[in-house]
């Protein structure tokens, strides 16, 4: 078995993706019914940047959040501490600047992005606050935050829904589609477990961001949160 515990161990979440990262994106496209597609398309249009703009894209593993930046002209850096989701990135876009970095201690300057973006890599990171305060000082002024995480269907028939086939119908699609379906498992628990759209939009606001919002997709199983750190406008 090779998944991470809900303790979040760097190295257990790390070993865990380098399993995965072979099988990573088709799994997570039936795993969510086609919907990454719409998600993503969403936080790209939030992040608003534009060409010769740099945008950090955190937890980006495989790059697959990173690509429409890149496909748009703008100047994207897809950082991650998985070296096997990096290496399987970097082989299907090697014109992409891959970086391995822990988001808790990033390897980049001070205000030296215009935007930063993490799309379902947050709720993984063991001090998810820290990665909030890192993305911060890398950021510029006036500077954009879009995060994507898994969140609380605000419905409460959908929410119900939503359980039973986090926890029923997932594990046995995973075992079937999955080369570690244990990671999948962790996957359902990790999102039972994480803050909901107004607690994590109170975090966000406690490392330092302002003018915090967050946008439901999906009836709140996906949640866009956004946030602008202080100062002059960049974007
Ligand atoms: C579910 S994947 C998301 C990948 C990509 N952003 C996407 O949308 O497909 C989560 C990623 O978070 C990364 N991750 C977790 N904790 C991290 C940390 N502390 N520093 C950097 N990356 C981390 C994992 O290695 C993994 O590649």
């Amino acid at each position: 078995m090779n998944r991470a515990s809900l303790d979040k161990r760097p190295d257990e979440v790390a070993a865990m993706f380098d399993d995965v990262a072979p099988k990573y994106d088709v799994v997570n496209d039936v795993l969510s019914l086609g919907q990454t597609r719409r998600w993503r398309r969403i936080v790209v249009d939030a992040v608003g940047a534009v060409p010769g703009q740099r945008v950090l894209d955190l937890a980006a593993g495989t790059g697959t959040s990173s690509e429409p930046y890149a496909d748009a002209g703008i100047n994207v850096v897809a950082c991650d501490f998985s070296l096997g989701m990096l290496k399987v990135g970097k082989r299907r876009r090697p014109d992409i600047d891959f970086v391995a970095g822990d988001a808790t201690n990033l390897p980049f300057d001070d205000n030296s992005f215009d935007a930063s973006t993490i799309s379902f890599g947050l709720r993984n990171v063991n001090e998810p606050k820290k990665a909030l305060a890192e993305m911060l000082r890398v950021t510029k002024p006036g500077g954009r935050l879009v995060i994507a995480e898994f969140s609380a269907p605000t419905v409460p028939v959908w929410r119900t829904m939503y359980t039973e086939y986090l926890m029923r119908a997932l594990p046995p699609i995973a075992r079937k589609v999955a080369s570690n379906p244990d990671a999948y498992v962790y996957l359902a628990e990790s999102i039972r477990a994480w803050p909901n759209q107004d607690e994590l939009a109170a975090w966000v606001a406690e490392s330092g961001w302002d003018n915090v919002a967050y946008r439901n997709l999906t009836g709140g199983i996906v949640a866009i949160h956004r946030a602008v750190k202080p100062g002059r406008t960049a974007i």
